[in-house]
């Protein structure tokens, strides 16, 4: 079925493992008129654009071209996948130097041409690149989103779903805070048909070890991550641009949320066609609320360290 519902430009800045997944993702389920691939590569994204055109015959009509930032002037959201990806045993944020140097010039060229559209950052550290981006963009927070713990809840859901013989689709579970080391588990929220789910201490543990350590792990075996990223990507892009006002656990500025102001993080958020419409506040507990000011510190002292 072709879920693409109006005429609609994604742009993807960066086409490595992630942004190329993601880009072939919204091709295969169309859901997108226009796809636009930019890479500081300008041969690795016609490249890339080609090879997908050539499926044209056997897929619907998604139209794909490497193109330039001009074409961000048309674009309803702007994915921002380019940067260095994790080695093996690199953290997200071991990637800060390197990446927000980049973000300087990514996002005064997108704002050159586009003033109205959502900027949807998936680069690591994705939460303090997300504050960059929107520091730096102008924009108002609502329309600059990162990609968050999204992916770290469907990960964390399929654990559940593997432990209880469950199909993770039919699990409800969080992971919120930063995408990365210091993220935490909201174990009271999950639930099946609005009934809590119980587990062992050791059940919880591992569980949680294997969701947090998932990317060193995949990383170690293949180099990158991409599929499940880019299904995550697809899915926030899909809200907006269908103006679903699904719940999703994507980074987003926090103002005395919880106690946390003035950083990105990941938590529950209504995104629809305007971008993250409602952030949703959660009740934590009072070892959650420290590990999640924790997390939120941790960050918000690497952004300290930023010329911003
Ligand atoms: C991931 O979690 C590396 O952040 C990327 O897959």
């Amino acid at each position: 079925m072709n879920t693409q519902l109006r005429s609609s430009r994604v742009v993807i800045i960066g086409t490595g493992a992630v942004g190329t997944t993601t880009a072939y993702t919204l091709f295969l389920r169309e859901r997108v008129s226009e796809l636009v691939l930019i890479d500081a590569n300008k041969d690795k994204a016609l490249g890339e654009a080609l090879d997908m055109n050539h499926g044209l015959p056997f897929t619907g009509g998604v139209k794909i071209w490497a193109g330039d930032y001009s074409d961000c002037k048309d674009a309803d959201v702007i994915v921002i996948a380019a940067g260095a990806s994790q080695k093996p045993g690199e953290t997200r944020i071991d990637l800060l130097k390197r990446n927000a140097g980049i973000f300087d010039s990514i996002i005064k060229n997108i704002v050159q041409y586009n003033d109205h559209g959502i900027i949807l950052v998936a680069t690591n550290p994705v939460d303090i690149l997300s504050y960059v981006s929107l520091r730096k963009s102008g924009f108002p927070s609502n329309r600059v989103i990162g990609s968050g713990t999204l992916l770290d809840s469907a990960r964390f859901r399929y654990l559940i779903g593997q432990n209880k013989g469950i199909n993770p689709r039919s699990i409800h579970a969080h992971i919120v805070g930063e995408h990365g080391d210091s993220e935490l588990p909201l174990w009271s929220l999950a639930n099946v048909a609005g009934i809590s789910l119980e587990f062992s201490e050791q059940d919880r543990e591992e569980i949680f070890n294997n969701t947090k350590n998932a990317a060193y792990e995949i990383i170690n075996a293949k180099g990158a991550t991409s599929y499940a990223i880019a299904l995550a990507l697809d899915r926030i892009i899909t809200s907006i641009l269908q103006d679903e006002g699904s719940v999703l656990n994507v980074s987003t500025l926090l103002t005395d949320y919880n106690g946390v102001s003035d950083v990105y993080l990941g938590v529950p958020c209504i995104v629809d066609g305007s971008g993250v419409r409602q952030v949703l506040e959660l009740e934590l507990g009072d070892q959650e609320l420290a590990q999640f000011q924790a997390s939120a510190n941790k960050l918000k002292d690497e952004i300290s360290k930023l010329d911003l």
